[in-house]
């Protein structure tokens, strides 16, 4: 695939003094709007993707196909596949890697954890070992998760908060991303900037997720189950649109300094909304801009891994990347049900409908 003259033409930048950006998971949600924003803007961009059927690959392959239409190339690939990612590095030299490829999602860890291991531990190693050869090292921003603050109670949550007490094994690899983060800054000088994503949602937004899941239930008119805490208490989530976790990343991209054998940077920082909101809001919000109403089901949260509440101290990311989330959720819901109600119209949708997440 990288014979291909368009996958040189695709780490090309567009502008004078643009960047050029490894980024894996562009099969995926926001590896997806990552990378269109960087190409978009100026910069280089070789995506990566192993394609994995965690959720429907017609979705993948449309986000693969409009990502080419705008001259980003999708290298077929697994993380794991050093031989693939050091060909990559030789076409392109990138100057930035931006690592959005995971197995991604809270209780699906239950049933396939070691896809996690591989993916999420395993392949970010590979990944980092490949880094750490190349002259000059390039700066890598990756993706941490919200999940990182576990059992942690106390909200709004803030960086400099505990993190040893991870309630899946999602959240454990994630955690462990960050630690294998602080070694590869500290023994081979590679910049590193960990994003802790909050509950992402919008448009191409992943099947598995609540938003998503939940709509489909109610195009069919399924019941949509809402998990509560205990005592009937409702579950909270810092839902954050697309567009504000993109800006997050470019920030991320254009403010992490070089790496340096001595004084590499190492940073982590919450990209949410600060705006958290009972998951029943959801429910109300989808009613509202499907036309159709959910049919309500409440039940205790299941023993998967789920926390209660999430909810982002995000003034670190304002003060040092100028970070500022701008989408209210009542905006952003009606963006994914305009997108999602295209989606189903031009046939998109084989498949979906019957998948079935954790
Ligand atoms: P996603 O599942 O849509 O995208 C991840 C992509 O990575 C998929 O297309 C998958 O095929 C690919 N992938 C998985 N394992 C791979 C491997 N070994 N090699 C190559 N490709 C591989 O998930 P997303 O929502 O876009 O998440 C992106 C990142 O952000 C992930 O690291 C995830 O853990 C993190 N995150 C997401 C959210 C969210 O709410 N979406 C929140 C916090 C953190
Ligand atoms: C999401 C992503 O799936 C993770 O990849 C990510 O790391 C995490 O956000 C994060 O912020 O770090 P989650 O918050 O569980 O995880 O996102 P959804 O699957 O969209 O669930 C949102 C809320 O709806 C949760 O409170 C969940 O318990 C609830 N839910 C989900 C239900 O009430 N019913 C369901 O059937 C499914």
């Amino acid at each position: 695939q990288l014979r291909n003259p368009e996958a040189l033409e695709s780490c090309r930048p567009t502008k004078p003094g643009g960047k050029i950006v490894l980024v894996t998971g562009t099969g995926g949600f926001v590896g997806y709007h990552a990378a269109l924003a960087l190409r978009r803007r100026g910069d280089g961009v070789l995506g990566l993707d192993n394609f994995n059927s965690y959720y429907p690959v017609n979705l993948k392959r449309a986000r693969e196909a409009s990502l080419k239409d705008e001259g980003v190339i999708t290298l077929e690939a697994d993380l794991n596949d050093d031989s693939a990612l050091s060909a990559a590095f030789d076409l392109c030299n990138f100057t930035h890697v931006l690592n959005l490829a995971a197995q991604a999602g809270v209780r699906y860890a239950t049933k396939d954890p070691g896809s996690y291991i591989k993916s999420n531990v395993a392949g970010f190693v590979k990944l980092l070992e490949v880094v750490k050869l190349r002259e000059p090292m390039p700066r890598v921003v990756y993706a941490s998760s919200s999940s990182v603050y576990g059992m942690n109670t106390k909200v709004p949550f803030s960086e400099s908060d505990p993190v040893d007490l991870p309630a899946s094994l999602y959240a454990a690899t994630k955690r462990e991303d960050e630690l294998l983060a602080v070694t590869y800054n500290h023994i081979y000088g590679i910049a590193m900037t960990g994003l802790r994503f909050f509950t992402v949602y919008g448009p191409f937004g992943r099947p598995d997720m609540a938003m998503f899941a939940f709509s489909n239930k109610i195009m069919k008119g399924e019941p949509v189950e809402i998990f509560q805490g205990p005592g009937g208490s409702e579950l909270e989530r810092d839902f954050t649109y697309i567009d504000d976790i993109v800006q997050g990343c470019l920030a991320a991209i254009d403010h992490i300094g070089p790496s340096n054998k001595s004084t590499a940077p190492l940073k982590v920082y919450n990209i949410g909304n600060s705006h958290p909101e009972n998951v029943t809001y959801i429910v109300d919000l989808l009613d509202e801009f499907l036309g159709k109403k959910a049919v309500r089901k409440y039940k205790p949260m299941p023993p998967t891994g789920d926390v209660l509440r999430t909810n982002a101290n995000t003034s670190l990311a304002q003060q040092e990347l100028g970070y500022k989330p701008s989408t209210s959720l009542r905006n952003g819901v009606r963006k994914f049900v305009n997108w999602y109600q295209e989606f189903y119209r031009d046939g998109l949708d084989a498949g979906m409908m019957s998948y079935q997440p954790l």
